[in-house]
């Protein structure tokens, strides 16, 4: 245990050698100016220019769920497949032909008139102060906890992008992806193996079309077979509630509208509905975070909260590398 406390040591004094031997740094060192945008997030950000921000978020995004919860898990998802195209810049919410909201693998993205109806109101509370790459960031922190999830405190200062490709939303994972191919994405994102497991808990609410899945119930690798790895009790069910491919059925077949950690415990029990779902526990590098999460609750919302911050601060634009949109679905015009 000593070694490992030495060796930690002797690694970030080694780290903190080689950043300072960078010459961007040393350049800059003076006006201590920071390459990495994230830093330039603070949780004070709006203090004086919008004091109400969050509040009027909350109390907004809660007013929407209460009529609809289904909008929890979709505002949840909003945000990740923002961050996942161009970092956290909202360039999903950009509404035009040839956006990535308009791209076929976006079509069931959910929640968008929540974020309008948002910025309508923060337009009027503090006219061009509010990013909506910061909206939706808070939105879903506060989704997550109408849901039952952790509380979280949202870094702000995102600044809104003015590009967005359809093309560039197919590279977002679709759920047939092997864990391999999950852990490349997320380390191109900056987040780990852990980030990988602890996020995918979010899909312990909400919903997929069966269309997502149904390889796994009737044609299994282009067998006629069903996937092997899934429970034949909840195979069954999985026949019976997709009658189409729009069909929706829950993520968490347990507890579905419950922010818990009972998306592990089915996992366990091989009734994952995806496949890059239950995959995470036959990989040996994803399955014992899988065991953790699975018997720890307070291990699972501690990391979530910490990795959805991660998240969030993904590929960020900040000061001057973007703009604050006045209407989400459009860049402004110059
Ligand atoms: C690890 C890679 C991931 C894959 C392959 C994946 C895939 C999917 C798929 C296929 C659906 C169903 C879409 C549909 O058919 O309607 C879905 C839903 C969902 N995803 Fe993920 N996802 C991933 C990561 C994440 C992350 C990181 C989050 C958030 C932190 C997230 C949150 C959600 C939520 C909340 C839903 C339910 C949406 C709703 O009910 O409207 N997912 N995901
Ligand atoms: C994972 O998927 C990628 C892309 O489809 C493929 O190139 C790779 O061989 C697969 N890896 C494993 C271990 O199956
Ligand atoms: C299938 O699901 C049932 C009900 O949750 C569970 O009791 C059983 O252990 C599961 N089977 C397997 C092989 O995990």
């Amino acid at each position: 245990m000593k070694f490992l406390y030495l060796a930690l040591f002797v690694l970030l004094v080694h780290l903190e050698y080689l950043s300072a031997a960078d010459p961007l740094l040393l350049a800059s060192a003076k006006k201590a100016v920071s390459r990495n945008p994230a830093d330039y997030l603070s949780f004070d950000y709006y203090l004086n220019t919008c004091p109400d921000a969050e509040g009027i978020i909350q109390q907004i995004v809660g007013a929407w769920i209460q009529k609809d919860f289904t909008l929890a898990p979709s505002l949840i998802r909003l945000h990740f497949h923002d961050c996942a195209v161009r970092g956290c810049d909202a360039s999903i919410l950009l509404n035009y032909k040839g956006s990535e909201r308009t791209a076929y693998v976006s079509s069931t993205l959910r929640g968008f008139p929540v974020i309008d109806d948002i910025k309508k109101a923060l337009e009027k509370r503090c006219p061009r102060t509010v990013s909506c790459a910061d909206i939706l960031t808070a939105a879903a922190r506060d989704a997550t906890v109408f849901a039952g999830g952790p509380f979280w405190q949202v870094p702000f200062g995102r600044k809104d992008g003015r590009i967005s490709i359809d093309k560039e939303a197919e590279v977002v994972p679709q759920g047939h992806e092997n864990v391999t191919t999950l852990i490349n994405y997320f380390k191109a994102k900056g987040l780990d193996i852990l980030d990988l497991v602890a996020l995918s808990g979010a899909h312990t609410i909400g919903r997929a079309t069966c269309g997502a899945f149904l390889n796994r119930v009737y044609n299994f690798n282009g067998t006629t077979k069903p996937d092997p790895s899934l429970n034949t009790s909840y195979l069954k069910l999985l026949k019976k509630r997709c009658q189409r491919s729009t069909d929706l059925v829950y993520l968490d077949v347990i507890t579905p509208r419950t922010f818990d950690t009972v998306y592990y415990t089915n996992l366990q029990k091989k009734a994952g509905l995806l496949t890059t779902d239950q995959e995470l526990y036959s990989d040996q590098r994803t399955a014992p975070f899988v065991e953790a999460m699975a018997s720890q609750p307070f291990l699972f919302e501690n990391q979530f909260l910490v990795s959805m911050v991660k998240l969030g601060n993904v590929e960020v634009l900040t000061r001057n590398q973007g703009e604050v949109r006045l209407d989400c679905s459009y860049v402004n015009s110059r």
